[in-house]
């Protein structure tokens, strides 16, 4: 049975929104890494693009599972580099106060997604959630002053490429 009519239309959308921001999350954060005079941040959101990235290819078999159509790549890598240089200028502490308040609210959509699923899909939402939850872990070590913040997204990578 085709696994797209077993899906509910607001699913299908929330997987089109998800996969398409992870795509653009990819040039967002690394053109806001290259904003911040600050190698520290810089190198960090270039670990935050990366996640973007392994999240955006579990998520593509996904859509194309359920035969949702997304928009070309390198559109959405050319709206991501945008929405980055539109972006307000603001210190990198400010920064990171952003991601605390606005991220922790995708780690529940992402679970509430993950909820209405099906089987085949869970395992590509799951690493969805757990992205976003490195993210935010990352968000208040930083903010907590913590030396060593950037663990969360290194080991979320580690353990999503088992062979980096
Ligand atoms: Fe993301």
């Amino acid at each position: 049975m085709d696994a797209s009519r077993n899906a509910a239309p607001n699913y299908r959308q929330a997987l089109l929104k998800a996969y398409e921001d992870e795509v653009a999350g990819v040039t967002y954060f690394a053109e806001l890494g290259k904003r911040y005079h600050d190698p520290r941040a810089g190198r960090t959101l270039a670990l935050v693009s990366e996640l973007e990235k392994v999240t955006a290819a579990a998520l593509q078999p996904v859509l194309d599972r359920h035969g949702i159509t997304y928009r070309d790549t390198e559109l959405l890598y050319d709206l991501g580099r945008e929405e980055a240089q539109a972006q307000v200028e603001g210190s990198w502490p400010e920064f990171v106060a952003f991601m605390l308040r606005d991220y922790p609210p995708y780690v529940e959509a992402f679970r509430d997604m993950e909820r209405i699923a099906p089987a085949d899909d869970r395992p590509a939402l799951h690493l969805l959630t757990l992205h976003e939850v490195a993210i935010v872990a990352f968000a208040e070590l930083e903010a907590a002053g913590a030396e060593d913040s950037t663990w969360p997204l290194r080991q979320f990578l580690d353990a999503a490429l088992p062979k980096r």
